[in-house]
């Protein structure tokens, strides 16, 4: 990727779409300098690529049946999107534990977001973990893809109180927005390269992050 071009992303789904929306608003409204060159999906009917095609994006949509073995079916999905020739790869609901091989040559390319304050709670049910843990703050996570599950590198996060009353659901519509910003917020670093993977280390505006960056309540930058 060269300085001053709008950073080339592929973004993954698996369903909403809302984080892919996020995006597409944020380019539109001329605050994000991204291209969004794909949006694929494991689901042919995920409601995200018809964000996309509404948006006039290249879509993908690969069934995970089709394919013999897992590994088979990551190695066609990342070839398929490597031809589209993305600066970045970013994981927006994608629901699918992708193959360490696969990923491999897109270190430092690939971001997920994840709705939990990891390390806590990584993979499925985050929601109702919190609450059963009877954690005062949620929140979600954004970080650096590694072959370990929801363990690579973290960019950043932001925090939301958990409130008495709260249910999973309502948990996770109120995240949401925060999800949003977050996710914008981080690309937004990537894209005007001042945030990047170096050696294993999340390294902004060239020093290696101590923690996490946080996100402030309402807040639509990080740094
Ligand atoms: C988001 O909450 C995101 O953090 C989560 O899926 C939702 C996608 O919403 N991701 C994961 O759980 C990944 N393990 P969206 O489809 O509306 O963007």
């Amino acid at each position: 990727m060269s300085a001053g071009q709008p950073l080339r992303v592929a973004v993954l789904v698996s369903g909403r779409g809302s984080n892919l929306q996020a995006l597409i608003d944020a380019r539109d409204a001329g605050t994000l300098p991204i291209e969004l060159v794909l949006v694929a999906s494991d689901k042919v009917a995920a409601q995200g690529l018809r964000r996309a095609e509404a948006a006039g994006i290249a879509t993908l949509a690969l069934a995970p049946r089709s394919y013999p073995t897992r590994a088979a079916f990551d190695r066609e999905l990342f070839a398929r999107i490597a031809a589209h020739a993305p600066d970045l790869i970013v994981l927006a609901g994608f629901m699918r534990i992708l193959d360490g091989a696969v990923l491999a040559p897109w270190q430092g390319r690939i971001i997920n977001i994840h709705p939990s304050l990891l390390p806590k709670y990584p993979g499925l049910h985050t929601h109702e973990r919190a609450l059963a843990a009877g954690d005062a703050e949620h929140g979600s996570s954004v970080h650096f893809v590694t072959a370990e599950l929801d363990g690579g590198p973290l960019i950043a996060q932001a925090r939301i109180a958990i409130e008495s009353g709260d249910t999973p659901d309502a948990l996770a519509q109120r995240l949401l927005p925060h999800e949003h910003r977050l996710l914008v917020a981080c690309i937004d670093l990537i894209a005007r390269r001042r945030l990047a993977l170096r050696e294993g280390r999340v390294m902004l505006d060239g020093q290696a992050l101590p923690h996490p960056l946080q996100l402030a309540a309402g807040a639509t930058r990080l740094a």
